[in-house]
């Protein structure tokens, strides 16, 4: 693990104070089973879960695609953070004070920056929310609101905001509190002044102080949340008329579009229960859906929807609707979807709402009923595709029900799943009326991806690989740190047939003999790439280790592993003797025979006397 910015006694203390389940819970849903909490892996596509936090260990591990590590790995890897930035997440959530020359001085001051421009975001969004809610100037902004149904209970779980006209509101207000107004430029809340606009007094503008005017002005304010329920940026509607209709921050080092999900810091804790969510394509949508009680709706924001987006909501649940407007670019929309889900390895549904309608609309005329059976009654979007498909090609002639199969196909073949494609093959060609057996031979013609599933296969052939006592002694030892001196002692880990059980048991033994204590999640962070996949295999595996008979269970193992090293030895030896016998005129067999002399008093002393006492 990349670190070298802080002492290891700091991280220990920031690993101890964190919860790797809270942290784990902000992206995936967990359920208690046994002494593990389990869910499915944001790392890669899965159906039944195989994700595992133990939270006694503090660790994660996939038993899928083999990610894993402690709780710094987890929010690097599920929240690209980089190393020192999760320490710094860590300590500062989990009250852990950083000394500062632990930190480089570019580290530092990346570190002071980020918090800072979290800060800018809130300063921004309190003076947003005030207005609308508070100030006589927020009038406006609090009838647009009520004019489009949304309540005040639903603007306060969002804090959405106004902005009036004024060109320097929001700079003001940025500067009594002290912040650099530089900063809130990177984050697109404000514009420097053009040369020459600056002693200029414009119509309507008066001049701001130092040279910075207002980006959002006149405005609906939506702040975007991330799942720590931090604002990366802000989308904004303007309130009259006017261009553009939606003014959104840009990117920053905050705000990455094609990953946040607007409406996510909430709709997280209702997503779960329903085991679903509604994926929809504006501001409006999402808060009218969530006034209606569908908190379990998220949107998207300034972007198309994204692969990461999908993969996103799929650690949350496995069915996605989406309901995007309809209009052609809400079908457009809908169906550049399809690929996404399908390389996300799930079935995404939709609902296609009367010609012109949004989500927001729809429900407004028709009620929550309505809606709910829309819901109930969505297709799948591959349903939708091959409606598409029907309707884009002349499917009367024959040519134009080929190249529709062509199509189809090409995109079916995406499918890893093999019974779902299958299925879907056989639908195809059944709406087009052509032979499955002509449609399969498209298929195969179009390339494959590397099917899913073939790492359980390598992980069967590698467990075959690793005999069962030497798995139980690397285990016990992980389990039981007090027994890795037996371990040592009886130096039974030369024995090992499996080179890299033999090299986790040693490394343990160093660990151990170093600290004189196993701490498992920072051991993890030493070991390399397979070790250490291993390692948290074993520490998950507590099967056989249940009842209290460790040292016995090891002291057996042992004896086993010597015995079958011996007869291994044994078998060997005879062949070489033989080999000498029979080819080389018995050339060095005295040297052999010696050798097995010395292999007879080997099995008397330790094999079938069993284990050394004491
Ligand atoms: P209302 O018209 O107020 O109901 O908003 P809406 O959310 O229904 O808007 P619309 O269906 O026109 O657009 C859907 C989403 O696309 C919006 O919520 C925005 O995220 C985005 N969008 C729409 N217009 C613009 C625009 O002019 N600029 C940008 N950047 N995004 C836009
Ligand atoms: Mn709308």
């Amino acid at each position: 693990m990349a670190n070298g910015f802080f002492s290891e006694e700091k991280l220990a203390e920031i690993r101890d104070r964190s919860s790797i389940l809270e942290i784990v819970s902000d992206y995936v849903t967990l359920k208690k089973t046994g002494k593990n909490h389990r869910g499915l892996c944001p790392f890669h596509s899965e159906k039944t879960p195989s994700f595992m936090v133990n939270e006694e260990k503090q660790i994660f591990h996939c038993f899928g695609c083999g990610e894993g590590g402690d709780v710094f790995a987890f929010l690097m890897k599920a929240g690209n953070f980089t190393f020192p930035q999760a320490a710094e997440e860590l300590a500062r959530r989990y009250g852990v004070k950083l000394p500062s020359q632990d930190l480089s001085p570019s580290q530092k001051k990346e570190m002071a920056e980020r918090e800072t421009l979290f800060q800018i975001n809130e300063i921004a969004s309190n003076y947003f929310y005030d207005l609308l809610m508070r100030r006589g100037e927020g009038e406006e902004g609090r009838t647009y609101l009520a004019q489009r149904g949304i309540s005040e209970e639903v603007i306060s779980a969002h804090r959405v905001g106004y902005s009036t006209d004024r060109w320097d509101g929001l700079v003001r207000h940025l500067q009594e509190k002290k912040v650099s107004l530089e900063l809130a430029a990177k984050l697109g809340l404000i514009f420097p002044k053009k040369r020459g606009e600056d002693s200029t007094q414009r119509e309507g503008r008066r001049a701001g102080p130092a040279g910075w005017y207002d980006a959002f002005r006149g405005r609906i304010l939506f702040p975007i949340f991330d799942v720590h329920q931090r604002i990366v940026g802000f989308g904004g509607r303007v309130i009259r008329q006017g261009q553009p209709k939606y003014l959104n921050s840009p990117e920053s080092s905050l705000y990455h579009k094609g990953e946040i999900l607007y409406g996510l810091h909430v709709a997280k804790r209702s997503i779960p229960e329903k085991d679903c969510v509604i994926l929809v394509e504006g501001y409006f949508d999402l808060l009218t859906l969530h006034q209606y009680g569908l908190k379990h709706s998220v949107a998207t924001s300034g972007t198309a929807l994204t692969v990461q987006h999908v993969h996103t909501l799929k650690r949350y649940t496995k069915n996605i609707i989406t309901v995007f407007d309809a209009d052609p670019a809400g079908i457009q929309a809908t169906l550049r979807s399809l690929p996404l889900f399908i390389e996300e390895g799930i079935t995404g549904r939709t609902i296609a709402l009367p010609e012109g309608e949004d989500p927001d609309g729809y429900l407004r005329k028709r009620g929550l009923e309505d809606f709910e059976k829309k819901i109930a009654g969505s297709v799948s979007l591959m349903d939708f595709f091959f409606d598409a498909l029907m309707r884009r090609h002349d499917v009367k002639s024959i040519d134009g029900r080929i190249s529709a199969a062509e199509e189809g196909a090409a995109l079916v073949g995406k499918i890893s799943d093999q019974i779902r494609r299958d299925f879907y093959l056989k639908a195809l060609a059944e709406r087009l009326d052509l032979q499955e057996s002509s449609v399969r031979e498209m298929l195969r013609s179009s390339s494959h991806p590397p099917r899913k599933g073939q790492v359980d296969l390598r992980q069967r052939l590698v467990d075959k690989d690793f005999p069962k006592s030497e798995q139980m002694v690397v285990r016990i030892m992980a389990h039981r740190p007090e027994l890795v001196p037996v371990v040592s002692e009886e130096r039974i880990l030369r024995e090992f047939e499996s080179p890299i059980l033999q090299k986790l048991g040693e490394e343990l033994v160093a660990l151990y003999q170093k600290k004189g204590k196993l701490d498992v999640a920072q051991i993890l962070g030493s070991l390399e790439g397979d070790l250490q996949r291993r390692l948290r295999e074993f520490l998950f595996q507590s099967d056989g280790l249940e009842g209290g008979l460790h040292e016995e269970i090891l002291k057996d193992c042992i004896d086993k592993i010597r015995g079958s090293r011996l007869k291994k030895d044994e078998k060997e030896l005879l062949r070489r003797i033989q080999e000498s016998e029979e080819r080389r005129g018995g050339e060095g067999l005295e040297a052999l025979l010696t050798e097995r002399q010395k292999l007879a008093r080997r099995e008397k002393g330790s094999w079938k006397g069993g284990l050394r006492k004491g």
